[in-house]
């Protein structure tokens, strides 16, 4: 090889070198560390699409603000542990899985993250739908009646003190309603298949301290044929 070819073969080597150095080096510093990256779930309707039962700058500030940042501080808190390798449904099953240090954050901004991707993606003017096949034969069997369903999940929703939520869940003893508080999830008790977020940011606009007409309106917006497809996905 002559002096001028064998310098070539080096400064070639040379630059492959410092591309692989530069590619260890974005690996180790930027957010591509992180295993999991949450982002705010598509919304898939307007902002006005629920009126009148829940006004646009209702659903805007909730989505846009509350959901967002529980989104942000989710990923935040990620950020810090890049090992993580259970889902984030595993995790708030399962506390005591989540790293001492974002155990809080978790729970929060997670449970935020996770609670408000669910109540969005189900609501839906339903024009006094109701449960319908395997889903409404299942309610029929766990609390007798829609009706006497119905007025379980409302008096859930409206005796939860202060912020937090009621669900329909199933259970390994069939579906259960239940309710939690802030933005902790039923996933310890089994799958929720519907929601209904009863912090105030949910309803204050329009309702003011009106939560029971919020909860009753509510009714109105339950997309029950996503319910049902939760219900199959998960029985
Ligand atoms: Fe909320």
């Amino acid at each position: 090889m002559n002096f001028f070819k064998k310098n070539r073969v080096i400064s070639a080597l040379s630059f492959f070198i410092l591309i692989g150095l530069l590619f260890v080096f974005i690996g180790c510093t930027s957010d591509e560390d992180t295993n999991q990256q949450f982002e705010l779930p598509e919304l898939g309707y307007s902002y006005d699409s629920l009126e009148p039962y829940i006004d646009a700058e209702t659903i805007e500030i909730h989505y846009t603000k509350h959901h967002n940042n529980y989104t942000n501080n989710l990923n935040i808190a990620f950020a810090k542990h890049p090992e993580i390798d259970e889902t984030l449904e595993q995790l708030l099953a399962n506390p005591s899985k989540i790293p001492a240090d974002i155990r809080t954050a978790v729970l929060n901004n997670g449970g935020g993250y996770y609670n408000h991707a669910l109540y969005f993606s189900l609501l839906k003017i339903n024009n006094g739908q109701t449960p319908s096949g395997d889903l409404l034969l299942a309610i029929n069997q766990d609390f007798g009646s829609f009706d006497d369903f119905k007025e379980e999940f409302v008096n859930a929703a409206s005796t939860q003190f202060g912020s937090g939520w009621a669900w329909l869940i199933i259970t390994k003893n069939g579906l259960k309603v239940v309710s939690t508080s802030n933005q902790d999830t039923p996933l310890q008790q089994g799958i929720p298949i519907l929601c209904i977020d009863v912090w105030e940011h949910a309803y204050y606009l329009n309702y003011q301290n009106r939560r029971a007409d919020y909860i009753s309106e509510f009714f109105n917006i339950i997309n029950w044929d996503k319910v049902a497809e939760l219900y199959e996905a998960a029985k």
